[in-house]
């Protein structure tokens, strides 16, 4: 491929015929089981928003493959990730999911150790401690925690890189001016998908689908219509260069404001925005393999995803809003709301579908279109995973 520094010409097409990862990818045990190690178990994962976790001795449990962290919030305030498993046999340590510790202890549910919620092992409560035991020896296993804009990631490797800030895509969209961490959930919208997580984001990073797919979408955002993400996504883009329909230029038809049924926002936006960030209609950020974000100019939508199997993925989609757009009385979510359940829906869907047809003996590998050009990136990235965790295992 060209490299990109020496490229005149914006076209973001793919110049050759790029091969899809291989159909074992999407379903073979084996191959998720690399996903997990390569991916889950060494990236920053969202689990949840900060807020969710506000009050002391809150907690939550994640799955993350076969992993189960605990995150709660100590008696001081900070958050803190465990594995959820005591160091003395094994036990599972939590068993609900969420809510409120009863007490600043730890305390494991088969013959009760009890770890101090910075994870110390403080009580073990046998006859007498055995020589060359020492509890100093013996705490919760951590999990690194990182903060990123009011959302909280995990990452399960035992020397993580960088920051959750620091997974961010390269091209992600910058949300500074989305007040993110001041924002309250309004709607959560939950569905596991019969789909290899993999399908999900290729579906995400391609608009090709959407024309047939999309329908509402597709005429909200009219280059979406065309089966294109962005101008230059157009080998004949030179030929309307200069013309703003939102057609060639991307944003919204004209009149709408936000990503809604009849495409009316809030009456509270987020005036912190640019002229640009406004007329954008939609701004992505990614954080890859856990989550987007999308801005809106009234409100913020994020997607999590969490592997639960080979071809099982569990999708949680929430809908962040201004505190005063929540207690507005009248206030249309559901113009907003039922608008994106119906986009996820409808990808869902297709993801479904795609996952079916991967079965078929002779289907070893597809072939991608020009302008999957971001689901030819994605793969690579996906097999840069794999190549680093087999050079260190
Ligand atoms: S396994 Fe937890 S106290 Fe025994
Ligand atoms: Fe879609």
């Amino acid at each position: 491929m060209t490299p990109e520094s020496v490229k005149s010409d914006p076209y973001n097409g793919l110049p050759s015929a790029e091969p899809t990862l291989p159909s074992s990818a999407y379903w073979d045990p084996a191959e998720y089981q690399r996903d997990l190690e390569a991916i889950w178990y060494r990236d920053w994962i969202m689990v949840c928003r900060e807020a969710d976790l506000s009050q002391p001795l809150a907690y939550r449990v994640f799955t993350i493959g076969s992993q189960q962290v605990l995150v709660l919030r100590d008696e001081h305030g900070e958050l803190r990730a465990f594995h959820n498993t005591c160091r003395h046999r094994g036990s599972q340590l939590c068993r609900g999911s969420e809510g409120r510790l009863k007490a600043r202890l730890l305390t494991c549910p088969y013959h009760a150790w009890s770890y101090s919620l910075r994870g110390d092992l403080v009580r073990v409560p046998s006859k007498s401690l055995p020589e060359g035991f020492d509890k100093a020896d013996y705490p919760l296993y951590p999990v690194a925690l990182s903060l990123w804009r009011g959302f909280v990631f995990v990452n399960l490797s035992p020397e993580p890189a960088g920051t959750a800030a620091h997974a961010l895509d390269r091209d992600s969209a910058d949300l500074t001016n989305w007040p993110l961490e001041g924002l309250v959930t309004g709607h959560v919208f939950t569905k596991v998908m019969a789909c290899n997580w993999k399908i999900f984001w290729e579906n995400f990073n391609e608009c090709l689908h959407c024309p047939g797919v999309h329908k509402h979408l597709s005429a909200l955002v009219p280059i979406y219509g065309r089966g294109l993400m962005a101008r230059h996504d157009d080998p004949q883009w030179a030929l309307h260069a200069d013309n703003d329909e939102p057609q060639y230029a991307g944003g919204l038809r004209a009149g709408a404001q936000t990503w809604s049924h009849d495409g009316r926002a809030l009456r509270h936006t987020f005036n912190g925005l640019s002229e640009r960030e406004r007329t954008a209609g939609q701004s992505y950020a990614m954080n890859l393999p856990s989550m987007f974000v999308v801005g809106h100019v009234d409100y913020v939508r994020t997607v999590r995803l969490v592997p639960l199997g080979p071809e099982l993925t569990e999708l949680t989609a929430e809908w962040l809003f201004l505190p005063e757009a929540l207690e507005e009385p009248g206030a249309d979510l559901d113009n907003i709301v039922a608008f994106g359940t119906t986009v996820l829906e409808e990808d869902a869907a297709v993801c479904e579908i795609n996952q079916r047809g991967l079965h078929a003996r002779p289907h070893r590998a597809g072939v991608l279109m020009p302008e999957e050009y971001d689901l030819h990136r994605f793969h690579e990235w996906v097999r840069a995973a794999h190549r680093r965790a087999a050079a260190s295992p």
